[in-house]
Order: C-alpha cells, then structure tokens, then sequence
C-alpha cells in the first residue's frame, strides 16, 4: 500500500518502488542506501531545520566545485569514505606498495617532462633530488611506466590554489621510467598544509573541533601496462600530523625516507649552495592478472 505511509512503513514503500530497477549493482546499492538512509533519519530523529541545514550544505559543496577545487573529494576524504573505498578495493599483495587517497588537486594537464628536469618550476621550497624505481613483485624493472607526481609548495599551496599563476602548472609533472624503471626529477621539500577551509568542509571541520591539517607528502600515480595502477603518497618522516591526518590517509609503509645534505653537490651533478634532500623510493607493484 503506497497511503497512509508512516515513519516505519515509508522504508518498505521505497524499497519497493526501486524493486524491478533492471541492473542488479545499482538495485543491490540503492536499497542499501534508502535502508541505511532511513535508518540514520529515525536514529537521529532528524528536525526540519536539520534537513534543511543538510540540502543546504549539500548544494554549498556543490557551488563552491570548479576545475580547481572538488569540494565533494574533500568532503568523502574528510569523513573517511575515501580510505575505506580505498581500503576495500586496493587489498594488495605482500610487497606491494599500499595506495592511499588521491585528493582533489590533481589535474589532467601536467607537464611531460624529460629526466632530470626541475618540475618545480620556481614554486617556491628547499630543493631536493628524486631517483625512484618502480619494480615488481620480484623486484624487476617495470620499464615505460607513466610516474605522474604533485605537491604542495614550501608555502603549503598546490599551484591550483594560487589564482595568479592562472593556467600555469608547476609542482607536478608526468614521467616515463627508462629500461631499469627508474625516473629521476629535481622538485623542492614537500610541506605539511591545511586542506581548503573556506568552504563547507571548513565548516564541518570546525563545527566539529578538527584540525584541517595533512602532514607533508609528495602524490604518485603510476601506470603501467600489464600492473595494477596505483596512486599513493611518500609521507616525511617526523612530521607533526602522521598521526592526525585530516583524511585518514597515512600508512607507516608510506612514509619515505627523505635525506637532508649539506651544500654541494647534487646528484645531478650540480652545485648546490643551500642544503638539499634526496629521496630514493621504491615502488612495488602489483600485477594486473
Ligand atoms: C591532498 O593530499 O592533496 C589532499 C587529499 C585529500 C584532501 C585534501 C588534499
Ligand atoms: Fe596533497
């Protein structure tokens, strides 16, 4: 019966209505979530002036999108929902480098560029020099592998997040791993930062007595054919926030051992006149099959 419907009977009524949804995933999800819907509504015995603050949070993440910013990123990866798919879907092999949360600042049109090249591009930081390897399970080298990487500058700012560079892209860049799977780069010291504050996710942060800090990392994504992609982070090691992350995205196997040196010479040959760092990860990947 689809009248009189009460605070117990409307959940069935739902159900119901989605019953002979043609796609067995989507009917298996949407019942799911009117259930679990339901269920929270009744639990909390949500006030029309709640619902109304929700539809209206809602449509703030919404708005305050653009090809710069993905408010709801931020939001699934502020409440945990980020990990957990991330949890559910990447259980990987033993050896296997873990994946952690992509983010929202990840863009489509990073620069390709050559080995050895400085992806930072004038963002501002300490230097530093990375030779990563990227490597099977048993340890051999995946060769043309796409090694995407982007970070946050000294100032804890992606270049997207500073409108007077515009279009312009620096602090990331894409790569090819040469015959021993390696690609090499010269970028600067990664900080810790906050996420976006100025939004609904700010809000939520604050309503709810969190700090909106990441502790420093460089982002990876690697692609190679044959191997399963992977996106992950190498975190600094000593940083304040490894253990109260805003996203919930470090992995003790993820953090990376950066090596401070004094002014000289670089791996790349050149003189440094300030201290540098190098880091020297390795990948793991696992196989596609
Ligand atoms: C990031 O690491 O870029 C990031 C991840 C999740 C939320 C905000 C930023
Ligand atoms: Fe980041």
């Amino acid at each position: 019966m689809m009248r009189n419907i009460d605070e117990r009977t409307i959940t069935d009524a739902v159900l119901q209505s989605i019953a002979s949804t043609p796609d067995a995933r989507l009917k298996q999800v949407m019942t799911s979530l009117v259930t679990h819907l339901h269920d929270f509504v009744r639990d909390v015995r949500l006030t029309e002036a709640e619902w109304q603050a929700a539809i209206a949070f809602l449509t703030a993440t919404g708005q305050k999108c653009s090809h710069t910013r993905q408010e709801f990123i931020l939001l699934s990866d502020t409440l945990g929902v980020s990990m957990l798919t991330i949890a559910l879907n990447h259980a990987k092999p033993a050896g296997a480098t873990e994946a952690t949360v992509f983010g929202p600042f990840h863009t489509a049109d990073a620069p390709h560029v050559e080995p050895g090249a400085d992806i930072a591009r004038g963002a501002p930081g300490r230097p530093m020099f990375v030779h990563a390897v990227v490597q099977g399970p048993d340890g051999e080298p995946v060769a043309n592998a796409e090694v995407e990487v982007w970070q946050a500058d000294d100032e804890g700012l992606y270049d997207v997040q500073r409108p007077e560079l515009g279009d312009t892209r620096r602090a990331r860049a894409v790569l090819r791993t040469d015959a021993r799977g390696a690609v090499r780069f010269r970028s600067i010291v990664p900080t810790a930062y906050p996420i976006p504050t100025d939004g609904p996710v700010g809000a939520m942060l604050a309503a709810t007595g969190r700090h909106p800090w990441r502790p420093a990392h460089l982002h990876f994504m690697i692609r190679a054919a044959g191997w399963q992609s992977l996106t992950t982070h190498l975190f600094r090691d000593g940083d304040a926030y490894l253990d109260s992350d805003v996203v919930f995205g470090v992995r003790s196997s993820l953090i990376g051992d950066y090596v401070e040196h004094a002014p000289g010479i670089a791996p790349d040959g050149s003189v440094v006149e300030t201290a540098f760092f190098t880091l020297e990860p390795v990948f793991v990947l696992a196989s596609a099959r």
